[in-house]
C-alpha cells in the first residue's frame, strides 16, 4: 500500500478508536538495579584508584570457572619499587590496625640507595589522575624498627613525575599520614609510589588515592562521571546490593551490611560471588546518600536466610539454609538494618547513620527479602519467619518477596504462591531472554492479577547491545506502562560493565578508568525514566497496538507518547488523544535510531546512536510515520 493512502487509512481508524480513559500507574515504575559484578563497585562507582588497598585480596577470593585472576593474591596490583636498593616485601597479620582488617605489608628496606626503596600500586589497569584536580592520598604506617625516616609518594607514568610528596615519619604505632595530591599533568595510567629514602622496617596498610572531585563532593563518595550517567536515567529507585552477591557464595558469604558501615579501615571486605574481592568501601551508608542525592527510593535486598543456588558454582543446586538455631540473629540483622535506615538518632543503629553524618531518616519504605532463590522448604520457611519478623515491626515497610530465577515455572510459581499468602507486597521477577521474547511477550502483565501482590520486574534484559535487542525492550516496556498499575517497579540489568572485567554481558553502561560507553538499551531506559508518567491514557492507539503508550504526568500534565517501530521500513501510527485544550500543540520530538537493527555502540568507541531532538505539531487526531527502526518519544507540553 502507498505509504499516505496507509496514514490516511490509519487516520480514519483512529478516530474509531474508543478512548478509555485514564488510569494511576506507578509514579516509580522505571529505577535501576547496581550490583558489584563486572567490577561495578571497586574499579568502578567507588573511585579509590589503588587496588587491593589493605592488602586483604585473597587467593579464595576466586573459586571457580574459567577465572581471570590467576595472579590473584595478597599483593595484586602491588610490586616493589627497587631501583638501586635491596629490600623484601611480606605480608602479616600478628597486629593488624583493625581486627576486621587483619592483613598489612611489612617493608624491609637494607639499603635504600639514592632513589629510596618502597612499593608500587598500579591501580586498576593503570591510576587515571587529571591535571590541577585534588586527591587526597593516605596511608598508615607503623615503624618497627627504624628512627624516623622521609617517605616518598610519587605519581608516576611511563617514568615521568607527575607528583611528588616528601613526609618525615616517626611513628611506633599505626598511624594515618594524610596529604592532597596535585598532578601536574594529566595520565590515563600511573603508578603510584611510596619509597623509603633510608633502610627501614615499615609496617604499611590502607594505601589510598580518591579524588576530591566526587559526585556532589561526597568524601568517601562515588566516581562522578558514573554517578552522573546514572542519575541521569532519572531512576526513581536504586536495588542494591545485588543478585547473587547478596544471596553470597555459600552461608559465610551472604551480604552482611554491617560489615559495610563505618569508617573504611575497620570495614571487613570479603570474596565476592563473581570471582574477586570487594572491600565494601562502597557500603550502605554510600548506597543509601546515593539514592537520597539522586531522588530514588532505595531498595536494599537481602537475603532470605539461604545462599544462592549458584554457591561454589554448583549450577542450582549449591543453596544452603542458614540453621534455625541462627536465624534469630539473622532476622535480627535485619530489623537492625531498616532501624539503622529510619530510626531515630537516639536508636542503638540510628545513631551510627548519625555518626556517619546523616542524623535524618533515609525514610526507608520497601526491602527485597530473598533474590531469584530456589524456592525450597528451606527457603520458604525462613522466608515466613523473615517477612513475618518484618512486617510485626515495621508494618509500613512494603515488602519485596521473589519468584526464582525465571521468566515461569516450577519456583516461579511456587514464589507466587508463597507471596500470596505470607506478608508480601510485591513480588521481584527476573528474566534475561533472546530479543524475540520480548517482542512475543509484550502483552505480558495484562492478565495479572490486579488484587493480588505486585509486580518489580527487578532484573531484565534481552541478549544483546544491538539497536534490535533495545527496541525490543522499548517496546517491551510500553507494556509495562500499559500494565503499572500492576507493575510497580522494574530494571534493567546489569547496570554497570567495566570493559575488560565482565563477568557478565550485555550491561547497560560500560566503562574503564577514565570514560563511560552508554548502550543504546541505555537510551532507551534513560528515555522511560525521563518521560515518565503517573497515569496511563488508554485506547489512544488505534487497534490497541501493543508497542506503544502514552502517560500522563501529574507533576507538569504534560502528555507523553511512546512508540516504538521494530521494523525496517516506515511505519505510521495513528494517535487520538483526549483533549488538547490548554496544550502547546508543537510538541518536543525524541527519536532513537539507527542505520541497521545491528548497530550497536560499541565499548570504547563514542557511540553512534543517541536520541535526537526536534519538534513535532500535533492534534487530537494525528498519524505520526514511525520511522524504520525506532523508538519515538512525542512530550505534549501544558501550556
Ligand atoms: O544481573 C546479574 C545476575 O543475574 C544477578 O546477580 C542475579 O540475580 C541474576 O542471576
Amino acid at each position: 500500500m502507498n505509504f499516505r493512502l496507509l496514514i490516511s487509512s490509519l487516520a480514519l481508524a483512529s478516530v474509531s478508536t474508543t478512548f478509555a480513559g485514564t488510569r494511576d500507574i506507578s509514579p516509580n515504575l522505571f529505577g535501576v538495579f547496581f550490583e558489584d559484578l563486572n567490577y561495578a563497585a571497586d574499579g568502578g562507582l567507588y573511585p579509590e584508584l589503588v587496588q587491593n588497598r589493605s592488602f586483604e585480596y585473597s587467593p579464595s577470593d576466586v573459586n571457580w570457572g574459567n577465572n581471570p585472576h590467576n595472579n590473584w593474591y595478597y599483593f595484586t596490583s602491588w610490586a616493589m619499587e627497587r631501583k638501586d636498593g635491596i629490600c623484601t616485601i611480606s605480608l602479616e597479620s600478628a597486629s593488624p590496625l583493625h581486627k576486621n582488617n587483619p592483613h598489612y605489608l611489612r617493608f624491609k628496606g637494607l639499603t635504600a640507595g639514592p632513589e629510596g626503596v618502597g612499593i608500587r600500586n598500579d591501580g586498576f589497569d593503570g591510576i587515571p589522575v587529571n591535571k590541577g584536580e585534588k586527591y587526597d592520598f593516605s596511608v598508615w604506617t607503623r615503624l618497627v624498627k627504624s628512627p624516623s625516616l622521609p617517605m616518598r609518594v610519587t605519581l608516576s607514568e611511563k617514568g615521568n613525575i607527575i607528583s611528588d610528596t616528601t613526609v618525615t615519619i616517626s611513628n611506633k604505632d599505626w598511624c594515618k599520614h594524610s596529604f592532597v595530591i596535585i598532578p601536574k599533568a594529566d595520565a590515563d595510567s600511573a603508578s603510584l609510589m611510596i619509597r623509603f629514602m633510608k633502610p627501614a622496617t615499615v609496617d604499611v596498610d590502607m594505601v589510598s588515592l580518591f579524588p576530591q572531585n566526587t559526585f556532589k563532593g561526597r568524601k568517601n563518595g562515588l566516581r562522578k562521571d558514573l554517578a552522573e550517567i546514572i542519575a541521569a536515567l532519572k531512576p526513581k529507585f536504586v536495588r542494591f546490593p545485588g543478585g547473587c552477591l547478596t544471596h553470597g557464595d555459600g552461608l559465610d558469604n551472604i551480604y552482611d551490611w554491617k560489615r559495610t558501615i563505618g569508617p573504611v579501615e575497620q570495614r571487613r571486605g570479603d570474596k565476592n560471588i563473581w570471582n574477586y574481592a570487594q572491600t565494601f568501601g562502597l557500603g550502605y551508608f554510600e548506597y543509601l546518600q546515593f539514592c537520597e542525592d539522586i531522588d530514588a527510593k532505595a531498595i536494599p535486598v537481602v537475603a532470605a536466610g539461604v545462599s544462592c543456588q549458584n554457591s561454589a558454582r554448583k549450577r542450582g543446586t549449591g543453596q544452603e539454609a542458614i540453621p534455625m538455631e541462627e536465624m534469630d540473629k539473622y532476622i535480627q540483622d535485619i530489623l537492625d538494618l531498616i532501624e539503622y535506615c529510619n530510626g531515630p538518632a537516639t536508636s542503638e543503629w540510628g545513631s551510627k547513620r548519625a555518626e556517619a553524618g546523616h542524623p535524618a531518616s533515609f525514610n526507608l519504605e520497601y526491602i527485597g527479602i530473598g533474590n531469584e532463590d530456589h524456592i525450597t522448604p528451606a527457603f520458604e520457611e525462613r522466608y515466613r519467619m523473615i517477612t513475618d519478623a518484618v512486617h510485626a515491626k515495621y508494618p509500613d515497610i512494603k515488602i519485596i518477596g521473589t519468584s526464582g530465577p525465571l521468566d515461569s515455572g516450577e519456583d516461579f510459581d511456587a514464589g507466587w504462591q508463597i507471596a500470596r499468602t505470607s506478608n508480601t507486597d510485591i513480588v521481584d521477577e527476573h528474566f534475561y531472554k533472546g530479543e524475540e521474547w520480548f517482542r512475543n511477550n509484550l502483552n505480558r502483565y495484562d492478565k495479572y492479577d490486579r488484587k493480588g501482590p505486585k509486580v518489580y520486574l527487578g532484573e531484565y534484559a534481552s541478549w544483546g547491545s544491538k539497536l534490535s535487542n533495545a527496541l525490543a525492550e522499548a517496546a517491551f516496556m510500553t507494556g509495562l506502562e500499559r500494565n503499572g498499575d500492576v507493575v510497580e517497579f522494574a530494571s534493567y540489568a546489569p547496570l554497570l560493565g567495566r570493559i575488560g572485567h565482565c563477568q557478565w554481558n550485555p550491561d547497560l553502561i560500560y566503562f574503564d578508568g577514565r570514560n563511560v560507553y552508554p548502550t543504546v538499551n541505555y537510551y532507551v531506559q534513560q528515555l522511560f525514566g525521563t518521560n515518565s508518567g503517573d497515569k496511563i491514557i488508554d485506547g489512544v492507539f488505534a487497534n490497541d497496538v501493543n508497542y506503544a503508550s502514552c502517560v500522563k504526568d501529574s507533576n507538569t500534565d504534560d502528555i507523553i507518547l511512546k512508540m516504538v517501530n521494530l521494523t525496517n521500513e516506515p511505519k505510521p501510527i495513528a494517535a487520538r488523544l483526549p483533549s488538547l485544550k490548554g496544550y502547546d500543540t508543537q510538541a518536543a520530538l525524541t527519536v532513537l535510531k539507527g542505520e541497521s537493527l545491528d548497530d550497536t555502540n560499541g565499548q570504547g568507541t563514542p557511540g553512534k546512536i543517541s536520541p535526537e531532538n526536534s519538534g513535532l505539531k500535533v492534534s487530537r487526531n494525528f498519524v505520526y510515520p514511525m520511522p524504520p527502526r525506532s523508538l519515538s518519544v512525542v512530550r505534549i507540553k501544558k501550556q
